[in-house]
This record gives C-alpha cells, sequence and structure tokens, in this order.
C-alpha cells in the first residue's frame, strides 16, 4: 500500500466532496427527508460517555475479535455500500483488496457493479459476507444466495428497511439514482435465472437490463414467512440488517436468525426514525447475547466503535467512511481501515480494556 498520509473523517469527506461529480457525492453523504435520522445517528454518540480505568496494564492491547464466526484483525467489517464504480473505477474490486490486506470482513451489496464472483475472485480466503436486497421473485433471490454460497461467502445480510427507496431529496434534485447510469448490475447482469426470466442476453440493451433490474429491484410485500422459507434453504448464517425495534429482534431470534443489524441505513431510508445508538440497549436487553447484534449508523471514530460495543454490540459496520476512502482507490480505503484499527486499540488502552470482550464491563453514563 502506498501511505495515504493522515485524514480526519471530516477530511475525506472534503476530499470525496472535492473530487467528485455533485450527483455521486450527494447519493452517497445525504439521508432522506430533512437528514433528521442521518444527523442523530452521529450525534447520539455524544450523548454517551465513557467513565474510564485506569492503572490496568495496557501495554499489550488486542483489538482482533470473531465477527459470525470469522476471526477478524478488528472488531470493525465494512458495510454494503452499493454502486461503488461511481466513486472509483475499481469500486468493488478496490475496496475488496482493501479490505482482504487489512483482513477485515467486506459485505458486498447486491447492487455491486462488479460480480460477486469478480469480487471473490480478487479476495482469496479473505471474509466477505453478502447483502441481498430480496427481489421480487424468490428464484431470482434463491440464485443469488446460491451464487454466494459457491463463492465463499460467509454469511448473508438480508436487508429489510428497504421495501422501496427511501424519500432522498438531494437525489431528486439532482435527479441522480446510479442504476440509471447502468451502475450496479453486475450480479444481475450475469444471473442466469435473471437472464431467462428478463429474457436478457449478453448482447440485450442497456437500457433495457436497467428496466427489467429496476422493475424486480426491491420487494414489497416481503414478510417474516419469506424469511422462514430462506432459512430452509440455506445453512450460511443469515442476519436481518436494518432493525431498531426491540420485537423485530425478539422475531429474528425466533425465526432462527444467526445475527441483525441494528441499523437505519444510515438515515437514508425512514427520516425521523430513530438512531441507531439510542436504539441499541432495548435491543441488546432483548436479545440477551443469543444471537450476534451487529450495529452501524454515524460511526466515524474509533471512539464510536468502542462506544457501541461497550452498549453491547458484538461488532460494527462502516459505511460513508470507507465510501469516502475509495475517491483514493484501494490505498485510500486501506488507509481509512488502517487508521481506524490504530485509532480503536488507543481508545481501548485509554478505556482501561485490553481486549473488545472485556468491552462490555466498561461504564458508559449517558447524560
Ligand atoms: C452510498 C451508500 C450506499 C449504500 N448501499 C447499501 C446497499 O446497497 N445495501 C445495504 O444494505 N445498505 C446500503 N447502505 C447502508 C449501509 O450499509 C450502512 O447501513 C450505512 O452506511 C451506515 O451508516 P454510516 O454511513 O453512517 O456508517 C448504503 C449507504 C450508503 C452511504
Amino acid at each position: 500500500m502506498t501511505q495515504v498520509g493522515f485524514r480526519s473523517p471530516e477530511q475525506w469527506e472534503q476530499m470525496a466532496k472535492e473530487q467528485l461529480d455533485k450527483g455521486a457525492f450527494e447519493y452517497i453523504q445525504s439521508g432522506a427527508g430533512v437528514e433528521d435520522t442521518l444527523q442523530a445517528n452521529i450525534n447520539g454518540f455524544k450523548k454517551w460517555h465513557i467513565v474510564p480505568r485506569v492503572l490496568r496494564n495496557v501495554a499489550n492491547v488486542d483489538s482482533s475479535s470473531t465477527i459470525l464466526g470469522l476471526k477478524t484483525s478488528a472488531p470493525f467489517a465494512l458495510a454494503p455500500v452499493g454502486f461503488q464504480t461511481i466513486i472509483h473505477p475499481e469500486g468493488e474490486l478496490a475496496v475488496a483488496k482493501a479490505a482482504a490486506a487489512e483482513n477485515v470482513p467486506y459485505t458486498v451489496s447486491t447492487v455491486s457493479t462488479y460480480s460477486m464472483e469478480e469480487i471473490a475472485e480478487v479476495m482469496g480466503d479473505a471474509p466477505r459476507f453478502f447483502q441481498l436486497y430480496w427481489p421480487n421473485d424468490e428464484d431470482i433471490a434463491l440464485s443469488f444466495v446460491r451464487r454466494a454460497e459457491q463463492s465463499g461467502y460467509s454469511a448473508i445480510f438480508i436487508t429489510v428497511d428497504t421495501p422501496m427507496l427511501g424519500w432522498r431529496e438531494q437525489d431528486k434534485s439532482n435527479k441522480y439514482f446510479p442504476l440509471r447510469k447502468a451502475q450496479g448490475l453486475g450480479n444481475y447482469l450475469v444471473d442466469p435465472v435473471f437472464q431467462e426470466k428478463a429474457r436478457i442476453t449478453p448482447d440485450s440493451d442497456l437500457e433495457v437490463v436497467i428496466k427489467e433490474v429496476a422493475s424486480r429491484l426491491f420487494n414489497p410485500s416481503l414478510t417474516w414467512e419469506n424469511i422462514k422459507w430462506l432459512r430452509t434453504k440455506t445453512d450460511l448464517p443469515l442476519v436481518i440488517k436494518g432493525i431498531v425495534h426491540p420485537d423485530d429482534a425478539k422475531l429474528a431470534v425466533e425465526y432462527g436468525m444467526d445475527g441483525i443489524v441494528v441499523s437505519n441505513h444510515g438515515g437514508r431510508q425512514l427520516d425521523g426514525s430513530i438512531s441507531s445508538i439510542d436504539a441499541l440497549p432495548a435491543i441488546v436487553e432483548t436479545v440477551q447475547g443469543r444471537i450476534e447484534i451487529v450495529f452501524d449508523g454515524g460511526v466515524r471514530r474509533g471512539v464510536d466503535v468502542i462506544k457501541a460495543l461497550a452498549l453491547g454490540a458484538n461488532s460494527v459496520l462502516i459505511g460513508r467512511l470507507y465510501a469516502y476512502g475509495l475517491t483514493d482507490g484501494q490505498d485510500g480505503v486501506e488507509s481509512v481501515i488502517a487508521q481506524l484499527k490504530e485509532e480503536v486499540q488507543t481508545v481501548l488502552a485509554l478505556t482501561g480494556e485490553t481486549n473488545v470482550k472485556s468491552l462490555q464491563q466498561v461504564t458508559l453514563k449517558s447524560m
């Protein structure tokens, strides 16, 4: 890796703003509505304060962890972020290589511009998950899951907070949606079941492909019954992404899920939804350690990772932070990850702990 010098999260964002066109940058940065939830995700962390312990020999700190059974170098992974070629031509391939080099799992989005197989190819044995936007056709959904099984993905993250796109005002005024620019088609283009159902061939007109994908991408009629069905079809761990209500967390346990992601999609779906960090404690209380709790939303610094873990999450996903780093390609993403890891180590030690597991004993005060 060519070392990119230190940049704060705000500097990464600024760099992306300067280098990307307005539509692409605002697609990444913005949230739904008046961005109340987007802001609450970030500001929510400020309400929590760590009460650190001292004189506990923190000379050797180990911030390695396991996420859904995979050994990782840090307690965080990369969130699914679609359409990464709007940020850099190498898109998902650059992110995949960076994640592999840093031994941090990468969650590949359904709407990746490179296919899940192409991404797997550059990752070798490195840890990866596949995120499913459940199409409105269960045969295609199952085909995606089979392909993920065959190309070495270790879990399926089913995103359930997106029965349709949120009310994204920036994108509406920019008339911007990456799919319309033929981005994010990688998994669909090569899928045999989609090809058959949509009568698509390698020679099909791109406009036709875009229309066929757009009409299948989301499934507003999805229910727990579909989840129950998928549970009988695959042995891969299933993780429900997009839970903020404790009753839904309880249902995820009852339906045999292996984990949940406490998430509001980075404030891009329901504006006015509770922030992720505010939703976390009641969910931890309900789940009682029966399944894994992954957390995302508003994580920008190492201290945010530590606070989420201290509140009971088992691991954390980062979204926009690495997306901004991708403006600098693989090196940028690697730098973001390396920097966050280092910061997590420092914060862990200053909290008075030497490993990630003991963080659940840390005292946090809400004020
Ligand atoms: C540009 C962008 C694209 C995203 N695409 C997806 C996606 O394809 N699938 C998904 O489940 N979540 C997607 N998300 C949501 C992220 O996985 C994650 O929940 C969110 O970014 C976390 O908030 P943060 O950006 O504040 O870290 C996307 C987020 C952003 C910013």
